[in-house]
């Protein structure tokens, strides 16, 4: 093992490395022709050399790099506070049991969130004693159907948990209005929408506490990672302990390093539990990668809402049996994926259209979980469900996404629309 570089040497080996890395990057990519893949990480030279800049400095743990990260992080959706962690799914974890320990929650209330969603939505609710409830969501939009939330409540009831799903911004205005007058905690998963707004104000910025995930296939990424935000300085200091094992706020140490109580004297606070914690850090490995990324994240999403508009352009003759994406005014869609519904007038099955856009190297998913509590290890985990569910279900049995990431070239597109076109004259002959 040798010692770590100093920084001018340092700064010297990446000057002279760093022409060649750009040149790596206008080399071509092998590319495999009519393949529509789903997600791509779209990574330069700028994460390349922010990686190898992290690596040299002998740093890769948590540290300077994710203070970094989570201070532009905050200041792009407009929060004072960003706590960085491994991902959304810990960042959806660390804010629950953040507001429990607030007493702003407790064990056995419930908590409201969208039927039609991923998982690790609801899963941190029922892992830490708290109920979610199943609500339905808006035909157009996928998400939490106001209307809907307001007749889930139940005296139980304590917060609402809009996701904004595949980067359409959730009825924010009224959802945010039914917490006011009932009383509620807003939350906002925000895990599929980095950048999305609706009438100018970017998600993340109004419920009490956001979550966001930085997976590979999202729309900015670390590889893995997640990042919670919020005003509240007693809950951000939470998710901070939270995230390291439950130790003291480490920023307290510059007001001095021991801490004295009536069983420990004089003892060292970087090894003080104050609670029982969780070790879900970011490396700075990967906040290199996301200072890179966010730089990046309005031009991906400006390129990802052209290609969806380009779709629904070129896919609009299919509308009386395939629901197209319609945004609704005001609204900045960031397309995590372009959602396609087969109607129920059309002569095919989801499964059918599906295999069809796969077999001719398109890549399809449904809706995540499409209806959260019909799957198997929901069923029986702790919940309540408000109503029938009508859209949630007919999305669990209707709806795919595919691919609209800035690496899918103009001849992908024609492929997919071509593809989906030819399918629907055939289907419909
Ligand atoms: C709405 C939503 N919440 C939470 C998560 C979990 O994020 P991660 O994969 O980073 O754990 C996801 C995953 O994509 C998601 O779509």
């Amino acid at each position: 093992m040798s010692a770590p570089l100093t920084s001018s040497s340092r700064d010297e080996l990446i000057q002279a490395i760093e022409p060649i890395i750009r040149e790596c990057y206008q080399l071509p990519v092998t590319r495999t022709p009519g393949r529509v893949s789903l997600s791509s990480a779209i990574l330069g030279p700028e994460e390349a050399l922010g990686v190898l800049r992290t690596v040299l400095s002998g740093w890769i743990s948590q540290g300077p790099l994710t203070a970094e990260f989570e201070r532009q992080f905050a200041a792009y959706v407009g929060a004072a506070h960003a706590v960085a962690v491994n991902s959304g799914s810990s960042a959806n974890l660390l804010l629950l049991a953040a507001l429990l320990e607030a007493g702003r929650l407790q064990a056995g209330d419930e908590v409201i969130v969208p039927a039609t969603t991923f998982a690790t939505v609801a899963a941190p609710i029922v892992q830490l004693g708290l109920v979610p409830v199943y609500a339905d969501v808006e035909s157009d939009t996928f998400n939490l159907d106001p209307a809907a939330a307001e007749a889930a409540l139940s005296t139980k009831t304590r917060a609402l948990m809009p996701v904004h799903t595949l980067g359409y911004p959730a009825d924010l205005p009224a959802l945010a209005a039914l917490a006011h007058r009932r009383n509620l905690v807003l939350l906002e998963d925000c895990c599929e929408a980095h950048g999305a707004s609706l009438d100018g104000r970017r998600v993340g910025s109004t419920g009490v506490i956001s979550s966001f995930s930085f997976f590979v296939a999202h729309n900015m990424t670390t590889g893995e990672g997640g990042m919670i935000l919020t005003n509240d300085d007693m809950l951000a200091a939470l998710c901070r302990s939270l995230r390291e094992f439950g130790r003291a706020d480490q920023r307290a140490l510059a007001r001095g390093r021991f801490h004295t109580d009536e069983h420990l004297q004089d003892y060292d606070k970087r090894y003080v539990f104050e609670r029982l914690g969780y070790n879900v850090r970011m490396t700075d490995v990967a906040a290199a990668i996301g200072l890179a990324q966010l730089q990046k994240l309005d031009a991906f999403n400006a390129a990802r809402r052209e290609t969806a508009d380009w779709y629904t352009v070129q896919l609009a003759g299919c509308e009386d049996v395939l629901q197209l994406p319609r945004p609704r005014p005001g609204v900045t869609h960031t397309y995590y994926t372009y959602p396609i519904v087969v109607r129920e007038q059309a002569p095919f099955t989801r499964r059918q259209f599906a295999e069809y856009l796969e077999s001719h190297g398109i890549e399809t998913r449904p809706l995540f979980a499409g209806c959260l509590p019909d799957q198997p290890g929901f069923r029986v985990a702790p919940h309540r469900v408000a109503g029938a569910l009508p859209v949630a279900r007919r999305l669990r049995d209707r709806a795919l996404f595919i691919g609209v990431h800035p690496g899918l070239q103009p001849e992908d597109l024609a492929h997919a629309t071509e593809t989906i076109r030819a399918f629907v004259e055939r289907e419909q002959r």
